[in-house]
């Protein structure tokens, strides 16, 4: 913590209804039910509250002693994990792929075993391995959250991007994502935000819609959403909000698609297209941004994206979750 912080001594309001129990872990958005997630966007806004306030550190998890591990990179992720563990009053370790014995060949499981043995009380896990959290949860008495694991979730993103939308749906007394459209751009087929959106948002009741090149699109993705465009126009057309992904050339094993000009030609959003529209969707980007790819910096940068208030909401959704999750197993 530092030096100039001032600790607040009270903790934020605890969960209005007292019968709520968080799950164990939080591992994926398809485990959750809309209460769950109505429960965490009312504490991540108490969370966020109080952190823009000038005094914003609080003792409310002082005690409890959390392991970041990191075996692949991150910036946004990482950073807000902790800062949202230290504005709790958490003791935090932190570990890379690179900077620990993973690098000798240490396994995953004698790693959280030797971890465990020096009494930690939570784990927070991104992997390049998809259901790595699951596996470690399964052998652990500790609490462990899902930071993103290969291709299958990373919950955290979907509820601060699901979280930021709630908001602006909710204002001058709007209903939320009940008749809404979002539709999630990009390689659906490789990146983790895609499936724990669809799960989050459709729980909601948004109608949700991917688009994508066909090779991007995993086989029986019609089964998951309302809507499969091949076409960037059509999306655009349809949606009130749009997620634009990046294209996860680390996971990719050869071409899908013949170049990168070729895939921001026809799925690359650019200002010109939605400067013409009335009522241009909502953009939000998990990032990091790839900028001109994806979409051009005057939408990245410019008044329909929200993308830097997604990264603001981060911290206070990880605030959130990590308060009701060690609250419910100190009950
Ligand atoms: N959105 C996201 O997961 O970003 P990082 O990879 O930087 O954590």
């Amino acid at each position: 913590m530092t030096s100039h912080a001032t600790i607040l001594p009270e903790p934020p309001a605890a969960s209005a209804d007292a019968s709520f129990r968080f799950p164990r872990h939080l591992l994926d958005i398809a485990s959750l039910s809309r209460d769950d997630i109505l429960q965490i966007f009312e504490r991540a806004l108490t969370m966020r509250e109080m952190f823009l306030r000038p005094n914003r550190w609080n003792t409310m998890l002082a005690g409890q002693v959390i392991v970041n591990l990191f075996a692949e990179n991150s910036t946004r992720t990482r950073s807000s994990f902790e800062l949202a563990q230290r504005r709790l009053g958490m003791t935090v370790l932190n570990f890379t792929a690179e900077g620990s014995s993973f690098a000798k060949g240490e396994t995953l499981s004698d790693t959280v075993r030797n971890l465990e043995a020096m009494h930690i009380d939570a784990i927070v896990l991104r992997h390049t391995a998809a259901g790595a959290a699951q596996f470690v949860a399964a052998q652990s008495d500790v609490a462990v959250i899902n930071a993103g694991d290969g291709r299958h979730e990373h919950p955290t993103q979907a509820l601060l991007d699901t979280l930021t939308l709630h908001e602006l749906w909710r204002e001058n007394g709007g209903t939320g994502f009940e008749g809404r459209r979002v539709t999630i751009v990009g390689d659906i087929l490789h990146g983790r935000v895609a499936l724990s959106n669809i799960h989050a948002m459709r729980t909601l009741g948004a109608e949700v819609g991917v688009c994508a090149p066909p090779t991007l699109l995993p086989r029986g993705i019609e089964n998951l959403v309302d809507r499969v465009f091949t076409r960037l126009d059509d999306a655009i057309e349809w949606s009130d909000a749009l997620n634009m992904l990046r294209v996860q050339h680390e996971r990719m094993d050869r071409g899908f698609f013949p170049n990168v000009r070729e895939y921001s030609r026809l799925f690359g959003l650019r200002h010109r297209r939605l400067n013409a529209m009335e009522r241009p969707p909502i953009i939000l980007h998990p990032g990091p941004i790839n900028r001109g790819v994806e979409l051009d910096s005057e939408i990245a940068d410019g008044p329909h994206s929200v993308i830097l208030r997604q990264v603001e909401n981060g911290v206070a959704v990880r605030m959130a979750v990590l308060a009701l999750l060690l609250e419910s197993r100190g009950r």
